[in-house]
């Protein structure tokens, strides 16, 4: 079994300190297997709030943690134009992460990370033919029995984004990218950027989409939330074949735990099995 924390759309320049500490506390003392963060380090792309997103990423790995990451639309610079067509991520590249295809593989998990952030669209993503490429190449073969797990900002096809059945906008090449997770065996795709947090089996929601668990983030630590969803973030247990998801939500002086979702695996599809029975003391 592995763990991992999954955080997302962290925003420094708009973030809760008090919250960012508590983001803190949980992962040194859970230790997970990795943390992945799905994008949105900063608010707006600024020299200051990368520095602060820095040294968030400094503070957990200086515990000896392990961190996968990946730029988000808005660690692409909006008003500084020449910088945003010229060099759009130079600054990613420098605080965060140089490696904008992230990869982390242990016993028992294979995660590729990519990066769907674009100078051309303010907040929508896309994937590149090169990007499919690796996946299918990433996920080939000499991975038996880890669990495949492909992180992305932005969710590969439409989301519900509220209560009243609006969906997102889709990544551009969706149904490519799609096909490539579907051919490479993807079990899990994790992403944020709409600051709500669910998972559900992406064969419910959308066709010819292989049989990948989608898990979405909230906003770990962004003081701007999507209607009354407060600050959360994903622990995910990976076991061979199943995974539960434990949404740890804010409550105003610490995070608290939702109802874990279980889901069971039977090599084609995801079964939602509802929550695991607590272990015995
Ligand atoms: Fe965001
Ligand atoms: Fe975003």
């Amino acid at each position: 079994m592995a763990n991992i924390a999954h955080l997302s759309d962290v925003h420094f320049g708009h973030h809760d300190p008090v919250v960012v500490d508590a983001v803190e506390a949980f992962l040194f003392e859970k230790r997970p297997d990795l943390v992945v963060i799905s994008g949105d380090f900063t608010q707006r792309a600024r020299v200051k709030q990368y520095e602060m997103a820095c040294a968030f990423i400094d503070r957990i790995e200086d515990q000896g943690l392990k961190v996968l990451a990946v730029p988000g639309n808005h660690d692409v610079p909006l008003f500084d134009v020449v910088r945003r067509f010229v060099r759009p991520l130079d600054r990613y590249k420098r605080f965060i992460d140089d490696d904008l295809c992230p990869y982390f593989e242990n016993d028992e998990l294979a995660v590729l990370g990519l990066n769907t952030a674009r100078s051309l669209t303010i907040k929508d993503g896309s994937i590149s033919h090169e990007q499919m490429q690796l996946i299918r190449e990433t996920f080939h073969t000499g991975l038996e029995g880890k669990t495949r797990i492909l992180v992305t900002h932005h969710p590969l096809f439409a989301m519900p984004i509220g209560d009243q059945g609006e969906l997102s906008k889709v990544v551009n090449r969706h149904d490519d990218a799609l096909q490539a997770a579907a051919d490479a065996g993807v079990h899990i795709l994790l992403a944020g950027h709409f600051h709500r947090s669910f998972s559900k089996s992406a064969r419910e929601m959308v066709k010819n989409s292989g049989a990948a668990l989608v898990v979405q983030a909230g906003t770990a630590t962004s003081t701007r939330l999507r209607g009354d969803e407060p600050q959360s973030f994903n622990w995910i247990e990976a076991h061979r074949g199943k995974v539960d998801i434990e949404v740890h939500a804010w409550e105003g002086v610490n995070f608290a735990p939702g109802k874990p979702a279980s889901y069971n695996y039977d090599g084609e599809n995801w079964h939602f099995a509802g929550t695991p029975a607590p272990v015995a003391p």
